[in-house]
């Protein structure tokens, strides 16, 4: 099974990206071709890609999750879901990484099963970058911050390769492009309190929008390529203000936007945008909205409120659509879809409230009215409570082309106590239940589980949790 790519590979890939950029001059002259986002199976002919890819599509299971699921009680419910395959280190990519993150398959074997299981479609995500995770420590990799040409060169350069393979031509492969980064390059970069010394450092060395855009442009170049760039959830970059200082919303679609034209990157290449990776924000808060007038001020603009502090969003369908237009002002396509991790958002535990406070209060309402159980928004490190979401679903919008589980269900987001490794997994207090936190979630208590092992590392509990609190239930 480990057959290694080989030189004819390599020949196959310059055969097919030279026929994808003649296709894809043609598509761009077309691009803006109206009504192809009312029609999300339509096929755009010159470009060779359908407008959703997950709209009538069978998406792999990963065979590798799937039997960590099976082996739990009750799991057998949810093991024949598809759940993302995360290319999470150089050696990944060869089948060559750490057994217990992903399994240990490397890319041509996922997506060699992937064709065996006769599906249509197969979530890959990228993410390896330099400098990887800057504001935190729990999945910081093993690239350094300067290693960007061992980045394109060791590592994209590997995965397009291996895509290339004629034998999975027929595949559609969504690629969801480093979760957690250029966001970081707005919240978390000096003047703010919320800045880290790495953030400040990717921010000047420019390194995560090299990598990002070429990666970008070095998949999208492949006619079966589908192309998703994280950008956070609403309790990160839901704040438009017209305070620059304040603003993460239009600054983040900014950023966005200014890699058009980064190592060859079109708008073309980017097919959507990805929220809520591997976090725990609600798709919809149904019992309150974020201006309502409780107490005679609208609750996004009440200092006393802390939960929504000031955002401008209580959840990701309703910021998902809105950032949608931004992206498209920022300089991307009008047909961009966007996808929304649903796999642990679902808050279905018996704390669940089944309508709207009667509290007049405006905190005590938010408070008893939220489905969201979180101590605060910035909480990311297995939270307490949690259940699954929505399950993976195609078009459950006009503007969304799927729900997906692009973190699988089970896997830790990082060690509750350090753990030594050579995965390059750092510890984050964040993970810790008992650190009372930092500037990055208001200096509020981590709401972590306990007992947890490093990042991308097996939990039977959490795993358990996650079902049992599963919204819709199972
Ligand atoms: C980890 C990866 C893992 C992924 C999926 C990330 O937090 O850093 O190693 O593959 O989660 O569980």
């Amino acid at each position: 099974m480990t057959v290694r790519r080989s030189k004819k590979r390599r020949i196959a890939l310059s055969a097919l990206a030279a026929s994808a950029l003649v296709a894809g001059s043609i598509a761009a002259a077309t691009a803006s071709s109206a009504g192809a986002e009312e029609n999300p199976g339509d096929v755009d002919a010159a470009q060779g890609k359908v407008d959703n890819p997950y709209e009538g599509a069978q998406v792999y299971v990963n065979p590798q999750w799937a039997e960590q699921a099976a082996a739990e009680p009750g799991g057998e419910a949810i093991a024949d879901q598809p759940t993302g395959v995360w290319m999470d280190s150089t050696p990944t990519v060869h089948g060559d990484g750490d057994p217990g993150s992903t399994g240990g398959w490397g890319l041509q074997e996922h997506l060699d099963e992937a064709v065996a299981q006769g599906a249509d479609l197969i979530q890959v995500v990228i993410y390896n970058l330099p400098g990887r995770d800057c504001a935190a420590l729990a999945s910081n990799g093993q690239l350094g911050p300067d290693e960007i040409d061992a980045y394109k060169t060791e590592y994209i350069d590997e995965i397009v390769s291996i895509m290339s393979d004629p034998a999975y031509a027929d595949l559609r492969i969504v690629n969801v492009i480093e979760i957690d980064s250029l966001p970081n390059l707005v919240t978390n970069v000096s003047p703010r309190e919320t800045a880290t010394e790495k953030c400040d450092e990717m921010l000047a060395n420019g390194n995560y929008q090299d990598g990002i855009s070429y990666a970008a442009a070095e998949l999208g170049a492949l006619p079966n390529t589908y192309n998703y760039i994280d950008a956070g959830h609403h309790g990160w970059i839901g704040w438009g203000d017209e305070n620059p200082e304040y603003d993460n919303f239009h600054a983040s679609a900014e950023m966005f936007g200014s890699l058009i034209g980064m190592n060859g990157m079109t708008a073309d290449d980017i097919h959507g945008f990805i929220s809520n990776t591997a976090n725990y924000s609600v798709l919809e808060e149904p019992h309150w909205a974020v201006d309502e007038n409780v107490g005679g001020t609208p609750l996004n603009q009440n200092p006393d409120v802390k939960w929504v502090d000031w955002n401008d969003f209580n959840n990701e369908k309703d910021f998902t659509q809105a950032l949608r237009e931004e992206l498209i002002a920022n300089g991307f396509n009008e047909n961009i879809g966007m996808l929304i991790d649903t796999s642990r958002n679902g808050w279905g535990g018996d704390y669940r409230p089944s309508g709207p406070s009667s509290s007049t209060d405006p905190a005590t309402f938010v408070d008893e009215s939220r489905i969201d159980q979180r101590i605060q928004k910035g909480n990311w490190c297995n939270q307490a409570g949690a259940g699954l979401g929505e399950r993976p679903q195609a078009s459950p919008e006009a503007w969304i082309d799927a729900y997906v589980w692009i973190k699988p269900p089970g896997e830790s987001d990082g060690a509750s106590e350090e753990i030594p490794n050579d995965e390059g997994k750092g510890f984050d207090e964040m993970c810790d239940p008992d650190y009372q936190g930092n500037p990055r979630n208001g200096n509020n208590p981590s709401g972590a589980r306990d007992n947890m092992p490093l990042s991308g590392h097996w939990s039977s509990e959490q795993f358990a949790e996650l079902l049992a609190n599963a919204y819709p239930p199972l």
